[in-house]
């Protein structure tokens, strides 16, 4: 279809621009390097760490070509000339970051471009890697281009999903509903993270959590696709009011090695304080029938019981002097206050 000649002539391009920018060190050798450019978005992202993923681990690390985003959501990378074709884009979208639409991001995610298609790193070329991803983990080969096209179509969009939609939001309603559907993909997946990652996107763990939710998504594709964008809450543009409303039609797809967070143990009940008024009370009540209205007297020996519960807890379980018929009145709280009234019986 038209969309797809437009691609590929986007990619043509794009291989033109690398051929020219490449500069090999006195020839064409394997040594020579090249420019990628590439824009990072869901809405236009400034200081995303974007990078060549030259090892494949889902990661930006410290050996590999790295750069962060200007405001315009863009960088340029200068790559050896052999990744360019290759390498995939990683974009680590940190607490740090800001998008031009919705502001200073509030939980660290990450997106991906595909091996040598690198215009832009956006939710939806994000996609597009899971389904390369997805497949190969069902040991299917999946070119990008196809990969594309089950993501377009998935979605039933009529741009491709490897194109700069806010580029071309403003006059293309298909590219801004490319951009709705992208939005909505960076909410479920923020939705999604493991409570233990809400800020970090810096470690091989949620690397892997993050490539597992976007594979994830793939099955909600058809959800995000009937999230209808002119909705109220969606109307005056991206906002709280939005990423709810998107977040009650697409439910989260946590990553399945999300480690299930230990509900908090219960505070324990701080013992009450032993109250000597409340045991001289039980006390007048109970006791004082074997021994005696005033305890200071020590009939029966009831000061032994002076601060120490346990001693008369122990006397009503032990049946001393017949005292057990105490046991379901008497029990540790109610001996905690006689124990209190009997160290200070003059009360
Ligand atoms: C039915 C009579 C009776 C009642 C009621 C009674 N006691 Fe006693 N209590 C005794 C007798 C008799 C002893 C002494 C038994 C012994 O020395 O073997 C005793 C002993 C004790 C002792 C000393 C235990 C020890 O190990 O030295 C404590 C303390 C005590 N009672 C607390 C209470 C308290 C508190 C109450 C009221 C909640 C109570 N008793 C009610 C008859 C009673």
């Amino acid at each position: 279809m038209k969309v797809s000649k437009n691609h590929l002539t986007l990619s043509l391009i794009g291989a033109a621009v690398v051929a020219l920018t490449a500069c090999g060190g006195g020839g064409s050798g394997p040594s020579g390097t090249a420019a990628i450019s590439t824009t990072v978005m869901d809405g236009l992202i400034q200081n995303a760490l974007v990078c060549v993923d030259a090892n494949n681990n889902g990661l930006c690390d410290a050996g590999e070509v790295q750069g962060r985003t200007d405001a315009n959501g863009q960088v340029t990378l200068t790559v050896p000339a052999s990744d360019v074709g290759t390498a995939k884009l990683i974009a680590m979208i940190g607490t740090d970051a800001i998008d031009a639409d919705t502001g200073p991001i509030k939980t660290a995610y990450a997106f991906t471009a595909p091996a040598g298609r690198h215009e832009v790193i956006s939710p939806l070329t994000t996609m597009v890697q899971a389904k390369i991803d997805s497949d190969e983990k069902a040991g299917k080969a999946t070119s990008v281009d196809d990969a594309a096209t089950y993501v377009q179509a998935a979605l039933t969009l009529n741009v491709s999903v490897l194109d700069n939609y806010i580029a071309r939001r403003v006059s293309n309603p298909d590219s801004k509903e490319a951009g709705d559907d992208a939005h909505a993909l960076v909410v479920v997946a923020q939705a999604s993270k493991c409570d233990d990652d809400q800020t970090e996107m810096d470690g091989k763990k949620e690397a892997t959590q993050q490539n597992e939710t976007h594979i994830g998504l793939l099955g909600k594709l058809n959800d995000i696709k009937s999230i209808d964008f002119s909705h109220s809450s969606c109307a005056a543009g991206p906002g709280a009011a939005c990423d709810d409303f998107i977040k009650s039609k697409v439910p989260a797809v946590p990553s399945t090695s999300c480690v299930p967070q230990p509900a908090p143990a219960p505070a324990p009940a701080p013992a009450p304080a032993p109250s000597a008024a409340n045991g001289k009370v039980l006390y007048a009540a109970n006791c004082t029938g074997c021994h005696g209205a005033n305890p200071a007297l020590n009939t029966n020996n009831i000061l032994n019981g002076a601060n120490s519960p346990s001693t008369i807890l122990n006397a009503i379980a032990t049946n001393r002097g017949g005292m057990s018929f105490l046991a379901a009145t008497i029990q540790a709280p109610q001996a905690n206050d006689i124990a209190a009234y009997l160290a200070t019986p003059g009360i």
